[in-house]
């Protein structure tokens, strides 16, 4: 298994672009299921996660290919993929396949969808807490699906298609939107969902819906309206940047101190973490080319914050955040409100030098002078990335094991933050 080896102490600098968003791509690579069409799909990411939903998708009969390079693009551009469902081969999605990533239980919107019936496995995933789908079902039922559950697999019926209904989600759920807006697309009829997730990924799967022929109003807002169509065609979409890896750099170059700019990196997606980032005492700057993040001496000052629902305080971005204020100047409180298991850094940020304290949902930072470098374990995708944060701004040697977490969400990490001048290597074996 590949490890990360960083010595801190750096300062970061320089520009470090920002790939195409995972949360976006994933959502959007399924949606290739709704129509017979090519989807193409540019600034997709090279991570772990889209190359597992490329086997998922290829199992139901998707052909995917990957475009060549175009004049201009370097090996840090996302990729061009084509998506093809000409024939939908297989309603199955098996046990070992959907159990390695959360996201790729969303195949039960579009295929019930298209193809009137679907047997997809619970899912997996990173093991934050319970993630119960029983929106997703809720949601399915109202469009009309018959939906048992046997043996672990959830079984989707509608032999006569969906139809438009008024969804209301008791909770604010990104999975269950989007698969609510893929499935009702091709439903007979009007759909509304309400308490829709706000998350700018919903209003770029919207985006591409509609570039195929879907009518969908008001996504990116609590109240979304779909007009469902007969069929939906080809399209080509670019996926959004990914908000969550700027974020993470941005906590990175405020922790080393440094001025770095976010390539690509769009503000309106990313206004609260911003907003927390200049409490703390750095500079943020959008630009034309993305989003100016600088630190220059100066203490980092503690925060108060609570994780919420877009345009909330991203949980994603959680861990990254107590890393950060792991080296503030007095005491921060964070409050973590959508999983109820998502504070399993903590024990590993403590093996650095960091002094948390755990009180249910809160967790009391207190700032400590230095961080101390020490081998430590990842053990979900952000919180592996939050480690190597702590380790760019600890002193000496920092070893990363299970790096494989990290790869299903950060894009060559090493090559990005090691062009920013910080010393980090990848140990392979
Ligand atoms: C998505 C993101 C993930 C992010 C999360 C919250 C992707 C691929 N993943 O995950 O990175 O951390 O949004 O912003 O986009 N819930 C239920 N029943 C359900 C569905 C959800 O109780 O049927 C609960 C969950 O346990 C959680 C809350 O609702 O407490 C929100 O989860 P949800 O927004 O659905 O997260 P995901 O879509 O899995």
């Amino acid at each position: 298994m590949d490890r990360i080896r960083i010595v801190g102490g750096n300062r970061l600098t320089g520009t470090i672009p920002i790939s195409g968003a995972k949360n976006a791509a994933l959502p959007l690579m399924i949606a290739s299921l709704l129509t017979r069409e090519t989807l193409t799909l540019d600034n997709v990411p090279r991570l772990a996660d889209v190359a597992m939903l490329k086997r998922i998708l290829g199992n139901h009969g998707v052909d995917c290919m990957v475009l060549g390079k175009r004049a201009g693009q370097n090996g840090m551009h996302g990729e061009s993929i084509e998506l093809r469902a000409g024939d939908i081969v297989d309603t199955l999605a098996p046990y070992d396949l959907v159990s390695r990533m959360r996201a790729s239980f969303w195949v039960i919107g579009p295929l019930l969808a298209r193809m009137g019936e679907a047997k997809v496995s619970l899912p997996g995933g990173c093991a934050i807490g319970t993630r119960p789908v029983d929106f997703f079902i809720d949601a399915l039922k109202a469009l009309g699906a018959d939906i048992d559950i046997e043996a672990g697999y959830v079984l989707a019926k509608a032999p006569k298609g969906l139809r438009g209904a008024r969804i209301v989600f008791p909770k604010v759920t990104v999975g269950a939107t989007h698969v609510a807006l893929m499935a009702a697309s091709l439903a007979k009829g009007e759909s509304v969902i309400e308490n829709a997730a706000c998350e700018p990924e919903i209003a770029d799967l919207a985006a591409c819906l509609n570039k195929m022929g879907a009518r969908i109003a008001g996504a990116g807002t609590s109240t979304i309206r779909i007009e469902g169509v007969d069929r939906l065609g080809a399209a080509r979409h670019s996926v959004m940047p990914d908000r969550i890896e700027a974020g993470t750099y941005a906590f990175a170059a405020a922790m080393t101190g440094g001025d770095v700019l976010l390539d690509a990196a769009t503000a309106a997606t990313m206004e609260t973490p911003i907003e927390v980032l200049r409490r703390i005492g750095a500079e943020v700057t959008p630009t034309n080319a993305g989003i100016r993040v600088t630190r220059n001496g100066g203490a980092i000052a503690p925060v108060d914050v609570t994780t919420e629902p877009f345009p909330g305080f991203a949980t994603d971005l959680q861990a990254q955040l107590m890393a950060l204020v792991s080296r503030a100047d007095g005491d921060s409180h964070i409050r973590e409100t959508i999983f109820e298991n998502r504070f399993m850094h903590v024990q590993e940020l403590a093996r650095l030098g960091a002094d948390i304290h755990l009180d249910g949902q809160v967790a009391t930072v207190r700032g400590v002078a230095k961080l101390k470098g020490a081998e430590v374990m990842a053990t979900d995708l952000r919180a592996s990335v939050s480690l190597v944060i702590a380790g760019l701004a600890a002193e000496g040697e920092t070893v990363v094991n299970r790096v494989y977490h990290l790869d299903r969400g950060f894009e060559r990490i090493e090559d990005k933050l090691g062009g920013l001048g910080a010393e980090i290597e990848r140990l392979t074996g």
